[in-house]
């Protein structure tokens, strides 16, 4: 079945079926290999797109900007302090204007509910850019690393440790079940994810042919092609930086973990990274690659989003 996403907003892979993130994670592919040819697109000619950003960025604003001028369109950053929401306007009025002037709105801030808020009332796609909840594009940039490192999405297992219940953990066990990749979370049991999206991403899970598993045991790496992990500390929770990295401490990616996973095995970080804490240097520098592989696909992937759901 062609796969057709004009006017479909991204604000949590659970909209996306497997091969509609399949789609996108191959047109990303298509448009990286496009621009390295030096061939300037014109996907997104004549489309302006609006990007709110309530909380800080580096690669999700650089992505959508240079992913839109990559390919004719114009973007507009939006900064909490430049727009009237939040301070004097309703979500949905300001849906309402930009849905006027915009061909598509990417969100970036604390509730999930302000981007389906949006969603809902503009009338053009929107696009999570991470809420406290979940980080879409964040996953399709990873998919992509890994169908580039691995050559495929089948038969992989990642494992992700320390933060089991942020935007990361949440959104790679959508990912992941969705696309039919084994996904672990490893982490303290008072930071695992909220049992009904665990229960839910199951369901993806038994329908892709894949499996979750949530355990506290570091030393549970075995057969992991990917280990991820993220901060400790997400943005907006500063005030509990001192337990977050007390609690964490042991669930810290260093050599003597990667060691037990496979001999193939990749570190991921969606970035940015506090060295130390979750991740070791020796262990981010050996495997810089693939994270700043990731980083640079967030740009790939946030393009295809903007022209498959946007584009001419
Ligand atoms: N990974 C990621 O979303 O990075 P930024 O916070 O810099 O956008
Ligand atoms: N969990 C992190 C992800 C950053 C990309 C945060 O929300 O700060």
């Amino acid at each position: 079945m062609a796969i057709n996403l004009k006017g479909k907003s991204l604000l949590t892979l659970k909209d996306y079926t497997k091969e509609e993130i399949e789609y996108l994670v191959d047109l990303a592919i298509t448009l990286k290999k496009k621009k390295m040819m030096g061939i300037k697109g014109d996907l997104l000619e004549g489309k302006n797109i609006a990007l709110i950003f309530e909380k800080p960025s580096t690669r999700t604003r650089c992505a959508f900007t240079v992913g839109c001028v990559d390919e004719g369109g114009h973007p507009e950053y939006l900064g909490k302090n430049d727009i009237q929401l939040g301070h004097k306007e309703s979500v949905e009025d300001t849906a309402r204007v930009l849905g006027r002037l915009f061909d598509g709105i990417e969100f970036r801030g604390f509730q999930q509910e302000t981007v389906n808020t949006l969603a809902a009332y503009s009338g053009v796609p929107v696009w999570n850019g991470l809420t406290d909840t979940y980080h879409p594009t964040q996953i399709l940039a990873d998919l992509m690393t890994i169908k580039e490192t691995f050559g495929t999405l089948k038969g992989i297992k990642m494992t992700y440790i320390g933060d089991g219940r942020n935007n990361m953990g949440n959104s790679l066990m959508i990912g992941c079940s969705k696309i039919g990749i084994d996904f672990s979370i490893i982490a303290p049991s008072f930071l695992w994810p909220d049992q009904d999206l665990v229960k839910e991403c199951e369901g993806f899970a038994k329908a892709s042919g894949s499996k979750i598993t949530i355990i506290d045991d570091i030393n549970e790496v075995e057969g992991s092609h990917a280990v991820y992990t993220d901060v400790w500390v997400s943005m907006g929770e500063e005030d509990k930086s001192k337990e977050r990295v007390e609690q964490l401490r042991p669930y810290q990616v260093n050599a003597d973990l990667m060691a037990k996973a496979l001999p193939e095995a990749v570190a991921m970080h969606c970035l940015p990274a506090v060295k130390g804490y979750e991740i070791t240097e020796e262990v981010f520098e050996k495997f810089s690659k693939t994270i700043f592989d990731e980083a640079e696909n967030r740009m790939h992937t946030i393009k295809a989003v903007m022209v498959a759901t946007c584009g001419r």
